[in-house]
């Protein structure tokens, strides 16, 4: 306070070199002022305004933009790449011909009996299938593997994009890195990456990071599903519906082991998707859905005791 005293009497005393002094300050604070809201007098109008029409149209842009992209693309699964595309202004050419031709669809009636037979059969032998986590080490033909895949590329899929590899593996070496990189991640799953909830929910199963399955089963089957397609031109073509397609093929998959009288383990190995991509030189693009061991159940195979829901549970029909 006292400063300050001091300080206003030397200024009065001073009139003639304070009253100027302070006058300039005022002068220069508020011009500084002015040129942070941008509306120094100094600039030229025409510049800023310039500027401020730009922003306003990359705004109005952007907006219009993201409204598209709300309006347009409704699911990210069906525009997986929307965001990787959206400076690509060429459209890229369709999978599927325009002029492709429209053939006669054969069908042959079944008589009901048959149609009732046979679908009660083919319930009862998929009643029959459960995830196996104790392979003999059994060899079985790749003719069979072959035939099995053959299957899983029947499904149907978004715009006929059929956005699914298999990579089937016997070789005992590449089974055996397999079974490695999987339990060095499983560990980490069990110990200290999952919580206790999943912990507790796979208990019952009798699952644990050992999976002594993947060197015993004489095949393992990789599905990967293909985000898009890598034309010969470098550019991308979206796989509409990717996930649901390969998830699909990956059902007729199992049907078809079933029917072939082997067995499987339907398993999703958390984290390992790059790594297993990177071993069997797969692109990026590329991702693993499953992963499952086929082959024949060891002898002292044991499973959970479950019980699947009731036809009411999970079927409602509206006649
Ligand atoms: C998407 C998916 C992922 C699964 N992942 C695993 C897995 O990582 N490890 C495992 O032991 N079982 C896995 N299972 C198998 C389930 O535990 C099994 O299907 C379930 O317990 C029902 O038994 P069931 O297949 O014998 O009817 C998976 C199943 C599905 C459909």
């Amino acid at each position: 306070m006292a400063l300050f005293a001091t300080l206003f009497m030397h200024l009065c005393d001073y009139w003639f070199v304070s009253v100027p002094l302070l006058t300039a300050l005022g002068v220069f604070a508020w011009f500084m002022n002015q040129e942070e809201q941008g509306t120094s007098s100094t600039e030229t109008a025409a510049p800023a305004d310039d500027i401020q029409s730009r922003i306003l149209d990359a705004k109005k842009s952007a907006s219009s933009i993201s409204r598209m992209k709300e309006t347009v693309v409704f699911d990210r699964d069906w525009d997986a790449n929307a965001e990787d595309n959206a400076h690509d202004e060429d459209i890229v050419p369709s999978g599927i011909p325009e002029d492709v031709q429209h053939i006669h669809f054969e069908h042959k009636r079944l008589t009901l009996e048959s149609m009732y037979t046979r679908s009660k059969e083919f319930y009862e032998l998929m009643n029959n299938r459960r995830s196996v986590r104790f392979f003999s080490k059994d060899p079985v033909p790749k003719e069979i593997i072959q035939n099995i895949v053959r299957t899983a590329g029947t499904a149907p899929s978004g715009a006929h994009t059929e956005p699914w590899r298999f990579i089937a593996v016997k070789d005992p070496e590449y089974k055996k890195r397999i079974r490695e990189l999987v339990e060095q991640e499983e560990e980490i799953n069990y110990t200290k990456r999952m919580g206790v909830q999943w912990t507790a929910d796979v208990k019952g199963i009798g699952t644990s990071y050992v999976k002594e399955y993947l060197t015993d089963a004489p095949w393992i089957l990789l599905v990967f599903k293909q985000v898009y397609t890598l034309l010969p031109d470098g550019q991308k073509r979206n796989n509409y519906y990717h996930e649901i397609s390969t998830a699909i093929s990956g059902g007729l998959l199992i049907a078809a082991i079933q029917t072939a009288g082997l067995v499987t383990l339907t398993s999703t190995p958390m984290n390992c998707g790059p790594a297993l991509r990177t071993m069997f030189q797969r692109p990026k693009h590329e991702k693993l859905m499953l992963l499952l061991p086929v082959g024949y159940p060891s002898h002292d195979c044991t499973v959970p005791d479950f019980k699947r829901k009731e036809l009411d549970e999970i079927l409602t029909m509206i006649q």
